[in-house]
């Protein structure tokens, strides 16, 4: 069940830009917004036919343009369709990769390419959307992680670039505050989706589970409840701020 704690009517007439929207946190973020009378925007370089489907079941409307965002034309693309069907009032900066390895075996072109997805994609989807954000009186929200405040081995891009999300809220919070346009952050523990499914073997699950003061991995519409709020008006004095989403991870001992 996605939106249930919004009403039918929260993003109706308002226009929401979703970046992985094809599957996982993503798709969960479109279905919310759908949910509550949103038109979405999808962005993804997989298939979405899934998620338009499960929008299908709500009251919003759901747009998939296929989008690579590390690719700044795709993206103006996207900008343009989002302009077409809006102006946007939201940007969801979802779409990510994991890059595994010690760093001394990480390629450089597997460095370089989690940062374009995971940090150049969301400023390209800012830098573009930004105008259509001024008129709305706007606000961005990217998907950061727990792994933006603290280390993990074996994923050193993964959490270099996160580290940057963090940085780049706050840089955009600041810098774009004065003109009435806000941005915020999640930053999700573990999450079951079909990112973290492989790893999730059953000593893995307990060891994230225990990790956790609710004792239980996190499900994608639980994030994107989190990512809805943020952009709603109730959060409306509410800038800069990277959210953990992660069931109260580091409040246990
Ligand atoms: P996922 O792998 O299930 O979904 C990510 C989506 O992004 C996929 O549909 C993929 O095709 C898309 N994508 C990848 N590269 C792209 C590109 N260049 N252009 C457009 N789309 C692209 O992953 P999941 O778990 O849903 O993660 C979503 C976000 O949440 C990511 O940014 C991830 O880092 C973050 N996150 C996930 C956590 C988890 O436990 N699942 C925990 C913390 C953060």
């Amino acid at each position: 069940m996605h939106g249930q704690y919004l009403s039918s009517e929260a993003y109706s007439d308002r226009t929401i830009v979703v970046t992985g929207a094809a599957r996982g946190i993503g798709a969960a973020c479109a279905e919310t917004f759908a949910e509550a009378g949103g038109t979405v925007v999808g962005a993804d370089v997989r298939d979405m036919s899934e998620t338009a489907a499960a929008v299908a079941e709500t009251h919003g409307e759901f747009v998939p343009v296929e989008t690579d965002v590390t690719d700044p034309d795709a993206v103006a693309d996207l900008l343009a369709v989002a302009r077409d069907h809006g102006p946007a009032d939201v940007i969801v900066n979802v779409a990510g990769i994991v890059t595994k390895g010690r760093v001394d075996d990480i390629a450089v072109e597997d460095w370089r390419e989690a940062l374009d997805v995971n940090l150049s994609g969301p400023f390209l989807v800012v830098r573009e959307g930004i105008d259509q954000l001024r008129e709305t009186g706007g606000n961005v929200v990217n998907v950061s992680s727990i792994y933006g405040q603290v280390g993990t081995g074996e994923r050193t891009p993964y959490v270099a670039s996160k580290a940057g999300v963090d940085g780049l809220t706050r840089a955009l919070a600041a810098e774009l505050g004065p003109e009435g346009v806000r941005a915020n952050a999640v930053a999700p523990g573990f999450i079951r989706t079909p990112m973290t499914e492989p790893y999730l073997d059953d000593e893995t699950a307990d060891r994230y589970e225990g990790l956790a003061a609710l004792d239980r991995l996190g499900e994608p519409e639980e994030v994107a409840d989190a990512v809805a709020y943020l952009a709603s008006d109730g959060a409306r004095y509410v800038t800069g701020e990277t959210l953990l989403v992660d069931g109260g991870r580091g409040t246990t001992e």
